[in-house]
């Protein structure tokens, strides 16, 4: 029978069977903050300032401040939208075999001992933090060593939310140096050596959030060596290779290092920035194991959990980087974007130094050329940070952190005088 009757009367019937003697089965749920990284990005858009900055979250712009289709992306577009045989099905639930194949060679090396050896497996996931979220929630599951993840501090946030919420105890380990602006080397090589044998280490593979500040090689060694002397569990996140220092092999140096002194190991990997395929959500958890068996069983698990979680991961994004990394010519081109995007990065980081140096602004500030990737981490404090949202209109997370990608030659003059503004004149 078709419902007759007005909106407004059947407004009035729902109200008539609510039980306003009961409380809310969600009385009691606390209102969750806001996201730290993502309400920038909701605060800029809604600012009509003409000068307004975004430089919170990490995606990369052009020197026009727009978002940025990699030219071999919109090729690899045109092979899929007129491939005949393209359909809509289910992909495998642990994804496309040559993708997750592909994005293991890419962080492992062409020629990687450990890949012909039959040991190495990949699940598709929901970018880096399904790869994320995948490994931990398996590793909460069946490694038996400790309950303690360490990731550094300061953290990218999520981290501690997607290892804190599958129920490991989470520690921060040092990472920053506030005196020299770089690395806390031996404050983070004490804390390995302090935590409980067999803990697992959150360590960014290359191009470190929120700080930008990676190990040298001669640092990468040691801290496998007091990891391997600890018996710790290396979880890599990989979510810059080939953005950070514009060369693929030299930001997955340190996971094949890792590798090659015979760890079992995670990786996660994304393919958000250095495809430019943020919103598509391509990424892959790679797998180092002992053994080709024990790959085997741990694929095997990882694949039970990814169907009871998301089923099957989406194809668009992976389809695309799965045409570039198969196919020689496509991939040749993608290297070339990748340092279009880095070396735009590097250009920021020289000419915002070079006019903080001009301006004479108090303090050193060669820690911004220092660092690499897509942050900057400042030194800014949170009172600076305010300061810079309300008197500028200028957005960036409240531990300093920049992203470069937001700074053009349209507004790197503009940014770099509120810089030594409130650096002069706000107390912190
Ligand atoms: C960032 O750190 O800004 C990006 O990785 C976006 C995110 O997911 O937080």
């Amino acid at each position: 029978m078709p419902n007759t009757a007005s909106s407004s009367q059947r407004l009035g019937q729902i109200s008539a069977h609510l039980d306003n003697s009961k409380m809310s089965v969600f009385q009691n749920v606390p209102q969750a903050p806001a996201d730290v990284i993502f309400s920038l990005t909701a605060g800029y858009k809604a600012d009509t300032h003409p000068q307004k900055i975004n430089v919170g979250v990490g995606a990369f712009r052009t020197d026009e401040l727009k978002p940025y289709v990699l030219p071999v992306v919109k090729k690899a577009d045109a092979i899929l939208f007129n491939d005949p045989n393209l359909d809509h099905e289910y992909l495998p639930i642990a994804g496309t075999p040559s993708y997750t194949q592909a994005a293991s060679k890419l962080i492992l090396g062409e020629n990687s001992p450990a890949i012909q050896q039959g040991r190495v497996g990949g699940v598709q996931t929901i970018s880096g933090t399904g790869a994320n979220h995948t490994g931990a929630a398996f590793l909460s599951q069946y490694y038996t060593k400790s309950r303690k993840v360490y990731i550094s501090k300061p953290t990218w946030a999520n981290h501690r939310a997607i290892f804190g919420g599958v129920g490991f105890q989470v520690e921060e380990y040092p990472y920053w140096d506030p005196e020299t602006r770089g690395l806390n080397y031996q404050g983070m090589l004490q804390c390995m050596r302090d935590a409980p044998n067999g803990s697992i280490f959150l360590i960014h593979a290359c191009a470190h959030n929120p700080t930008g500040v990676d190990p040298t090689p001669e640092q990468w060694k040691g801290i496998a060596e007091v990891m391997k002397a600890k018996d710790h569990f290396p979880f890599f996140d990989c979510a810059y290779q080939g953005f950070a220092s514009g060369d693929l092999d030299r930001d997955a140096w340190a996971v094949r290092y890792f590798v090659d002194q015979g760890f079992e190991l995670f990786v996660a990997q994304s393919f958000a920035k250095n495809f430019g395929l943020y919103g598509e959500r391509a990424g892959n958890l790679t797998v180092v194991s002992k053994s080709p068996a024990d790959k085997q069983r741990v694929l095997s698990q990882l694949e039970k959990l990814q169907r009871a979680e998301i089923s099957n991961p989406p194809a668009y994004g992976s389809r695309i980087v799965d045409i570039v990394l198969n196919d020689p010519a496509l991939y040749a081109e993608w290297k070339e974007n990748l340092q279009y995007m880095s070396n735009r990065i590097i250009t920021m980081r020289k000419a915002l130094y070079e006019r903080l140096v001009a301006l004479g602004t108090p303090g050193t500030w060669n820690h911004i050329t220092d660092q690499i990737g897509m942050f900057s981490f400042t030194g800014l404090k949170a009172p600076q940070v305010k300061v810079l949202k309300e008197k500028y209109h200028i957005y960036m997370t409240d531990n300093g952190r920049v992203s470069m990608a937001g700074l053009s030659t349209r507004n790197i003059d503009y940014f770099a005088k509120a810089i030594d503004d409130v650096v002069r004149n706000v107390a912190v």
